[in-house]
């Protein structure tokens, strides 16, 4: 009882912490990108990242290892395949701005500026995934009502 209470209030904090995160790095994205816009742009990927992990580490849990209301539920539901495939899109978006980072990071690391080129467009599919996330919000609501089964 105990566990299930943890879990989802670990799943519900990941929303304010990813959301806020990756709304901070799209207008991190946007610029300026001098050493200060960096440092909050990485910060703001970081925090991310970490939210990422907690809400599908916390949702994997609950959906499938008997927390909630237990697997023939889930896979039964229109709502949970709709959440499941907003969380695709999110992670298929995330690919191109992933990658940029790790690269970014290394070449700060080295004292060397990064080509900040393409951050326009990384900072609307940041935007894009905001949406996603909101979205994601309204299926997963629908989803524990059982709407859409
Ligand atoms: C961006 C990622 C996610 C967001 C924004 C999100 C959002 C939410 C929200 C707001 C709720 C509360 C619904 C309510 O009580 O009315 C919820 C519940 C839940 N989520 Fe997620 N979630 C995410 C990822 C996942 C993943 C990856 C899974 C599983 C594979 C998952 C499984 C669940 C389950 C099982 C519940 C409990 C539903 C119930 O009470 O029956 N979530 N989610």
């Amino acid at each position: 009882m105990v566990l299930h209470w943890l879990v989802a209030t670990l799943h519900l904090l990941a929303l304010p912490l990813g959301l806020g995160s990756v709304v901070v790095r799209g207008r991190a994205f946007a610029g300026p990108l001098d050493s200060r816009g960096l440092r909050t742009l990485f910060a703001a990927d970081a925090l991310w990242g970490l939210s990422a992990l907690l809400w599908i580490s916390t949702g994997v849990w609950r959906a499938f290892f008997g927390l909630e209301k237990g697997t023939p539920y889930y896979v039964e539901s229109n709502a949970f395949w709709a959440k499941m495939t907003l969380l695709l899109l999110v992670l298929a978006l995330e690919i191109a701005p992933m990658i940029t980072l790790i690269r970014w990071r290394v070449l700060t690391r080295r004292g060397e500026t990064p080509d900040t080129g393409r951050a326009a467009t990384y900072a609307r599919l940041s935007t894009v995934q905001s949406g996603l996330v909101v979205l994601m919000v309204f299926a997963a609501t629908a989803m524990a009502r059982g709407w859409f089964h």
